[in-house]
């Protein structure tokens, strides 16, 4: 089996937590699959929001209600990919530079389901590198604190995120303590957001495997 056919498989799974309401609505080619797949059960909920302009507009083309969160209150469930998980469901995301808009949705909702191939899972987080959004101006300034973490920041050219700001992808970071990490990095003058999902992990992951679907709760 594919990696786009295990990406699919954990897609399709993720329709049984969809029980009405309002839904949350990730980034990436995984949710692309969930969102293919939700066009399908439309009438059952009651409208989306969404966490880049890209998943508005296919949510949009598939004739789903995309709702602004000041609207809506809190949403009953959020389905979006990783780009790798532990087994305690703390995620690394924002491989799609949508990370700020994902961190909020995810706050807002009741219960985060994410979606992946089995290759997301991870021991130990960090071989990904770690996205950091930052405001344009600070973005050598969070660099060299970064630096002073041990990793090794190196700037996404030429991507601006859907807030108008710039992205460092760090590498080589050593991701021993998630939430500490977070904390730090969030804590840092010009970040935005960092792409580590610690405080706020996945409640339930769903991995499409070769042999089925596996699914691992918080
Ligand atoms: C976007 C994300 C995505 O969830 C992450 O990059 C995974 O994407 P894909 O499903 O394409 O592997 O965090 O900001």
């Amino acid at each position: 089996m594919d990696q786009e056919a295990l990406k699919r498989q954990a897609a399709q799974a993720a329709l049984e937590y969809v029980d009405g309401g309002l839904i949350g609505i990730g980034t990436g080619s995984t949710v692309n699959y969930f969102i293919d797949l939700l066009a399908g059960i439309k009438h059952k909920i009651d409208g989306t929001v969404s966490s880049s302009e890209a998943s508005t507009q296919r949510l949009r083309g598939h004739g789903i209600q995309v709702l602004d969160l000041n609207s809506t209150g809190n949403l009953s469930v959020y389905i979006d990919g990783a780009d790798e998980s532990n087994h305690q469901l703390q995620l690394i995301k924002g491989g799609g530079g949508a990370l700020t808009r994902e961190k909020i949705i995810a706050a807002a909702s009741k219960t985060f389901v994410c979606i992946a191939d089995n290759s997301k899972l991870v021991k130990a987080l960090g071989s990904f590198p770690l996205p950091v959004e930052v405001i344009p101006m600070a973005r050598s300034l969070v660099a060299r604190q970064l630096l002073k973490l041990g990793g090794t920041p190196v700037w996404r050219e030429g991507v601006v995120t859907d807030n108008g700001n710039h992205i460092l992808d760090v590498h080589k970071l050593n991701i021993t303590h998630p939430l500490e990490l977070e904390q730090t990095i969030n804590n840092m003058p010009g970040v935005v957001t960092v792409g580590l999902f610690a405080l706020r992990p996945a409640d339930i992951l769903i991995l499409g495997t070769p042999t089925g679907v596996k699914i691992l709760r918080d």
